[in-house]
């Protein structure tokens, strides 16, 4: 890859990111996931490590390498990202890139789960997990910079406006996924923040990674 642009600017900062699905267990064999790729997560950890920040991420069931000088610790569900999330602060940036299980298994059986033979069908009991992002804006070490992702896929930047509001972040970055960004190399984002919108043309998610790493040098100085 080329020589960084902004090699050297985010030196001495410690930039956390959240990236990938979480798997939520059923039973020992089963769980419940989502489309997340962790594409984008990554390719953001990766230009803030090349920017020279210590990067710090926190990686859901993916199948991914590790970018060159970025610490990952590997997690499965919600309750191990949010863990995990509170054991590396104290940080200046955090980026919550992952797709959070909005839910999780009531009651996650110890065993496999077995048909009975009658035809009869188990109940899936769901609770709801706790909000990582929201509960990192309230926290007493918040970093500097918080900046939350939505995945939409109507009303775009409607719903990035209301999240912005109720989470207490400092910008979402909204992307429309009514098409097929899961798993796709390229992205089409809109930064919200309380001073309005910018939308970035659509490009290749290390390029996207690129420019929100510039704006999140930008916004720290
Ligand atoms: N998020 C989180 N913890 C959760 C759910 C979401 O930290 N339990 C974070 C995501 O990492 C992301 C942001 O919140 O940065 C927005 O996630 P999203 O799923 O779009 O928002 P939700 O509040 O879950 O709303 P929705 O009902 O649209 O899924
Ligand atoms: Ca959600």
């Amino acid at each position: 890859a080329a020589m960084s642009p902004l090699r050297g600017r985010l030196a001495g900062r410690h930039v956390l990111v959240t990236a990938g699905p979480t798997h939520e267990p059923i039973d020992p064999v089963r769980y419940i996931a989502n489309r997340s790729s962790g594409l984008q997560g990554f390719a953001i950890a990766r230009a803030a490590a090349e920017a020279g920040a210590k990067v710090t991420l926190v990686a859901g069931p993916v199948n991914l390498p590790t970018p060159f000088g970025v610490t990952r610790v590997d997690v499965e569900s919600a309750a191990q990202m949010a863990a995990a999330v509170e054991a590396a602060l104290p940080a200046d940036v955090a980026v919550m890139v992952a797709a959070v299980a909005d839910w999780r298994s009531a009651d996650a059986a110890q065993q496999k789960l077995k048909k009975d033979g009658s035809g009869q069908v188990p109940p899936l009991a769901l609770v709801q997990n706790p909000d990582i992002l929201a509960g990192l804006c309230a926290h007493v070490q918040r970093p500097a910079l918080v900046v939350g992702f939505a995945a939409e896929t109507e009303n775009v930047i409607g719903h990035a406006q209301a999240k912005l509001a109720r989470k207490g972040a400092d910008w979402i970055v909204a992307n429309d996924v009514s098409g097929d960004v899961m798993g796709g190399t390229r992205n089409a984002v809109h930064i919200v923040t309380a001073s309005g919108v910018e939308s970035l043309a659509e490009a290749p998610k290390d390029d996207v990674a690129q420019a929100l790493v510039e704006r999140m040098i930008d916004a720290l100085v």
